[in-house]
């Protein structure tokens, strides 16, 4: 086992631009992670340097359980577009597994494994790059699961899917942690995060405001952004089902909706 994997006072500066900002935080065995923020927060880049793409340009990321093994050998990640070779689907499996040095022999059954798995085995022949964003994404993970890694990282795996394709790769990224893989993700869904998550990392502006347990944060966050954050996925929503808010402020007359669907109007009877 790799884990724990620490981060220290990370900073990564891109031509001369800090970009992720003395961020120290540290992922046990076991839980899942939502890395949350909004578009830009720096949530990409926070996966790429723990994942080793990235080096940061001052700080540490260490594997303590590493002792002197190549931690890169242990775990994998799938990228927000993710990109696949000009193979059928089942090659692009075998190239992964190639890469990471299994053994050829061992390669069909893993192959056809990841493929059931993630209910793609009728595509196996198929061109990788004919298929859908969808079937695309479970490539993605079929690929990266067949390494068996310790850890995965997912950049927003579900960004550009339709509902029923988002809940097919929730429900593929439920039987990896399932099956003994530590889950390492972004998301700017805050429903997705509240299906997923057992802990969130909440990012703004590329620093780290807080790092919580999901009961917690969803409940009550420390951080006021974090709150603003929920609150404002809250407003979304329950004004969608004309529902406040606890704390939400009352709308305006003119703005105000009526519970039930509204009733109707009164009429004048003169
Ligand atoms: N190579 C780069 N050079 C310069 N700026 C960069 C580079 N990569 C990222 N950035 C900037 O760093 C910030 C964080 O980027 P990042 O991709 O991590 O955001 P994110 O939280 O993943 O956003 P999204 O939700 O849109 O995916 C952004 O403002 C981005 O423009
Ligand atoms: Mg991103």
């Amino acid at each position: 086992m790799i884990l724990p994997l620490s981060l220290e006072n990370v900073t990564l500066e891109i031509d001369g631009t800090p970009l992720v900002k003395d961020v120290s935080c540290t992922f046990e065995a076991g839980a899942r992670t939502m890395i949350l923020g909004a578009n830009g927060a720096g949530k990409s880049l926070l996966l790429r340097l723990c994942h080793g793409l990235l080096k940061p340009t001052t700080g540490s990321v260490h594997w303590h359980g590493a002792l002197g093994r190549d931690p890169a050998r242990f775990q994998a990640m799938v990228f927000q577009r993710p990109v696949m070779l000009r193979r059928t689907v089942a090659a692009n499996i075998a190239y992964a597994l190639k890469l990471k040095d299994i053994a050829k022999a061992d390669r069909p059954a893993l192959i056809e494994e990841a493929l059931s798995h993630t209910g793609l085995l009728r595509l196996a022949d198929t061109p990788a790059r004919v298929l859908s964003s969808g079937e695309q994404q479970k490539l993605a993970l079929a690929r990266a699961w067949a390494l068996n890694p310790e850890v995965l990282f997912l950049d927003e795996p579900t960004a550009n899917l339709d509902p029923a394709a988002t809940y097919a790769v929730e429900t593929i990224i439920n039987a990896i942690d399932a099956a003994g893989t530590r889950i390492v993700m972004t998301t700017h869904d805050l429903s997705q995060a509240r299906r997923l998550a057992d802990e969130v990392l909440f990012l703004h502006r590329g620093r780290l405001v807080e790092q919580a347990s999901a009961d917690k944060f969803f409940d009550n966050p420390d951080n006021d952004i974090a709150k603003e954050f929920i609150k404002g996925d809250l407003m979304w929503w329950r004004h969608g089902r004309n529902v406040r808010a606890p704390g939400e402020a009352r709308l305006p007359p003119r703005h105000r909706r009526v519970r039930g669907g509204g009733a109707k109007p009164k009429r004048n009877k003169s």
